[in-house]
């Protein structure tokens, strides 16, 4: 029996196959990011119904679109909702994905797997020519909930804390960087959010052993200390942290390797805004997060407004003012779509705490 569903402009038959429609955001920005950037050629490596690569193509206008999914009742779906959008342009395999990736390359690969990308990190490193887009729906390994499996996963020690919803994406792009390297290629993070119970992030990637060498600068640890809340970032590839506190000199645990480099392009998120804007991938939501993505500043981490209160011992005013006051003496702050509560700045926490004593 046939189980129709409509999303963006497409009618898929989802019956069978993998559909979820809670990734419909992941999916419509997804479709504005691929139009924004004017692809011609793109990968939907694990394609289950069809639902993100057809839209693509129908959507983004993309011209060559490949679908792949190991499954053989994904695969016979997937060529029927190709036809029943006519989207006969677009070619299906029915492989395992790292075995289409090491022979094939894509202008564009984009992994949507169940739970972890690790698995595929290798081979989408190769085939990738221009573009790596990855979703993760692991986010408990990721963001230190889960640390055995993270580290075997991510080859990186997450640390849990009031940030770690960023963390978790940085030890995923810390990942990718790593395998990209072995490539010889580097990557330029274009946009990059956490929603709901996934990670999702869009590169563009840079050829040449050079890029990949630069690429590697970008990457570091965090001394995280449960002492007195504060951070500090360590770069390079080699651990170089004390394992104390530079602040208080109590212990401090150490995250990484991770990415400690830009995590949003503003331009292509402006860009991509701009393609949303009347489009069907179009929702409220969507546009919010591209909204506060695009205005992060580029400062790894984040406080949790709430926590700072407490912890200062303030009743609790709004996160705005504390960004406003910062700005008006001279720092970096903004929001972040990682937390509700959390608050970007370069200002160290002694500023903080004066602030947020006096308003
Ligand atoms: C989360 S679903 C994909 C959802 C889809 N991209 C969407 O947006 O609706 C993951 C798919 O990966 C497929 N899959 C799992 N392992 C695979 C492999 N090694 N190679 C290719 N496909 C695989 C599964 O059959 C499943 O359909
Ligand atoms: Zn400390």
């Amino acid at each position: 029996m046939a189980q129709m569903v409509e999303e963006g402009a497409v009618t898929l038959n989802v019956e069978g196959a993998f559909y979820n429609p809670k990734m419909k955001l992941n999916r419509d920005l997804g479709v504005a990011v691929a139009k924004t950037l004017g692809i011609s050629d793109y990968l939907d490596a694990l394609a289950a119904s069809g639902a993100r690569g057809l839209r693509v193509a129908k959507e983004a206008c993309v011209e060559h679109v490949t679908l792949n999914d190991v499954s053989p009742r994904s695969c016979a779906l997937v060529e029927e909702n190709a036809k029943q959008n006519d989207l006969e342009r677009c070619e299906t395999f029915c492989s395992n994905a790292n075995a289409l990736m090491h022979q094939k390359h894509f202008e564009a690969v984009d992994l949507d797997p169940f739970g972890s990308p690790a698995p595929f990190l290798a081979a989408a490193s190769r085939s990738a020519l221009s573009y790596l887009f990855i979703t993760a729906t692991d986010t408990a390994p990721l963001c230190g909930a889960h640390l055995k499996s993270g580290i075997r996963k991510y080859m990186a020690v997450p640390v849990k804390a009031e940030h770690h919803r960023e963390m978790g994406a940085r030890i995923l792009l810390g990942a990718v960087a790593r395998e990209l390297a072995r490539a010889d290629k580097g990557m330029y993070p274009l946009f990059t959010h956490v929603s709901d119970h996934y990670v999702r992030v869009y590169l563009r990637i840079a050829k040449g052993a050079k890029m990949a060498d630069k690429t590697l600068e970008d990457m570091g640890y965090l001394e995280q200390c449960r002492h007195c809340g504060r951070w500090r970032t360590v770069s390079g590839m080699g651990c170089r942290s004390t394992g104390i506190c530079s602040f208080c000199g109590e212990n401090a645990e150490v995250a990484g390797p991770l990415w400690l480099g830009p995590i949003q392009d503003r331009e292509h998120i402006v860009k991509t805004l701009a393609e949303l804007e009347g489009s069907k991938a179009w929702s409220d939501r969507a546009a919010r997060l591209l909204h506060l993505c695009a205005d992060e500043i580029d400062e790894p981490m984040y406080y949790d407004y709430h926590k700072l209160c407490k912890k200062f011992k303030v009743t609790p005013g709004t996160a705005d003012d504390l960004v406003e006051e910062l700005r008006s003496v001279g720092w970096r702050a903004s929001r972040t779509h990682f937390s509700g509560v959390g608050i970007k700045t370069d200002a160290p926490i002694e500023v903080l705490r004066g602030i947020l004593c006096s308003i």
